[in-house]
C-alpha cells in the first residue's frame, strides 16, 4: 500500500514497517514529515553523531562518547539516562526542539547519509559510525525483534534471515547502509569503528574515540570510561543497559543480549551461511573493508 504524505511517497511493508526515500522504519516510530524536517535541522560545529545500522553495538558506543563527554564538562546529573543525553535524531518522541540544548549536544541516528541534516558536510560536527560483522548482526536484530514490541516476531531464524537479506527490517539493508556510508565518508567528519575491534580492545577503541572528539582524557578517566562500557558492568548501568524503557516496549534484558562475535555459528545453519558468504561477496567486494567473523 502507497499512501502520499505531504513530502514524498511513503510505502507501508506490513503492519509493522514503513518504507521512505529508500529507508524503512518502524510504524509509530516516526513519520515521513519529521524525517524532511531533519532537512533543516541546524548543526552546530560542537554536536556529535552517532551512526550506525541497528544491533551494531549503537549504546555500547553511545555509553563511551557520553562518558567521554562528560568526563570534562561534567553533565553527569543533567540527564536521567544515555537515551536522554544522546537522544535518537529521527524518532521524535519526546524531543522536537534541540535548539535550547546545551553544547556539546550528542544525537544517534539510523538513517542513511542522504536523509541527515545538511549541515553535516561542513565536516565540522562530528560523526561516529560504528559497524558489525552482519552474521552477528543478523542473530542480534532476530532475537531484538522478539524483544522489541514495535517490531514483528519472526516466525523462524530463516524467515528473518531473507527479510535481512531483502532489507525489508527497520533501517533497511545493512549492505546498504554499509555502503552508503562508507563511499560517503569523503563528505564527513567521520570516524569508522567495528564492533568486533571494541570487543578485542576497549581501551584502544575508547582513546580513538576520545582523540576524535578531541577530547584529550587523562589515563584515569580513560581507565574510568573502559571500566564502565564493559559488558559486565555496563549491563548492571541502569542509566546505559536500556532497562529504564517500559516492559510493554522492549522486554527486560534483551538490548545487552550477549556481548560477543561469531556468535553467529550457533545460529547459521552451514547452508545458511554458505548462502550469506555470497551475497555478502557479491554486495560488499567493491569495498576494502574486513570483518572480524570469528
Ligand atoms: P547481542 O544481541 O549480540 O548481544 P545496538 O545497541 O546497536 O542495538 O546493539 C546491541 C548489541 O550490542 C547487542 O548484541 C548487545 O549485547 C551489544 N552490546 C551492548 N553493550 C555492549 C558492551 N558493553 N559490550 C559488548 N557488547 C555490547
Amino acid at each position: 500500500m502507497h499512501r502520499r504524505s505531504t513530502v514524498g511517497i511513503m510505502e507501508q511493508i506490513n503492519e509493522f514497517l514503513f518504507r521512505y526515500k529508500g529507508l524503512v522504519f518502524a510504524n509509530g516510530m516516526t513519520t515521513p514529515e519529521y524525517i524532511d524536517s531533519l532537512q533543516s535541522f541546524q548543526i552546530r560545529d560542537s554536536d556529535t553523531f552517532l551512526v550506525t545500522y541497528p544491533k551494531s553495538g549503537t549504546i555500547w558506543a553511545q555509553n563511551i562518547i557520553t562518558l567521554i563527554c562528560e568526563s570534562e564538562g561534567n553533565q553527569d546529573e543533567e540527564f536521567p539516562n544515555n537515551l536522554e543525553k544522546m537522544p535518537w535524531l529521527e524518532f521524535p518522541e519526546g524531543h522536537t526542539d534541540y535548539s535550547s540544548r546545551r553544547s556539546p549536544r550528542l544525537f544517534a541516528s539510523h538513517l542513511l547519509p542522504r536523509l541527515m541534516p545538511p549541515g553535516l558536510k561542513d565536516k565540522k560536527a562530528k560523526i561516529v559510525y560504528v559497524m558489525r560483522n552482519p552474521k552477528d548482526n543478523a542473530v542480534s536484530y532476530f532475537h531484538f525483534s522478539h524483544a522489541l514490541s514495535k517490531l514483528e516476531n519472526p516466525t523462524s531464524f530463516e524467515d528473518f534471515l531473507q527479510q535481512y537479506l531483502a532489507g525489508d527490517v527497520a533501517g533497511s539493508s545493512w549492505f546498504d547502509h554499509i555502503r552508503d556510508w562508507y563511499t560517503h565518508q569523503d563528505e564527513y567528519n567521520i570516524l569508522f569503528l567495528t564492533y568486533e575491534d571494541m570487543i578485542m580492545d576497549l581501551r584502544s577503541a575508547v582513546e580513538k574515540i576520545s582523540r576524535f572528539l578531541g577530547r584529550d582524557l587523562s589515563e584515569a578517566a580513560l581507565s574510568r570510561v573502559v571500566e564502565k562500557t564493559t559488558f559486565r558492568n555496563m549491563r548492571k548501568d541502569p542509566k546505559a543497559n536500556y532497562e529504564f524503557l517500559p516492559e510493554d516496549l522492549l522486554k527486560k534484558g534483551q538490548f545487552m543480549r550477549k556481548g560477543m562475535f561469531g556468535d553467529w555459528k550457533n545460529t547459521f545453519t552451514v547452508a545458511q551461511s554458505e548462502m550469506f558468504d555470497q551475497i555478502y561477496q557479491e554486495r560488499m567486494k567493491s569495498l576494502p573493508l574486513k570483518f572480524t567473523w570469528e
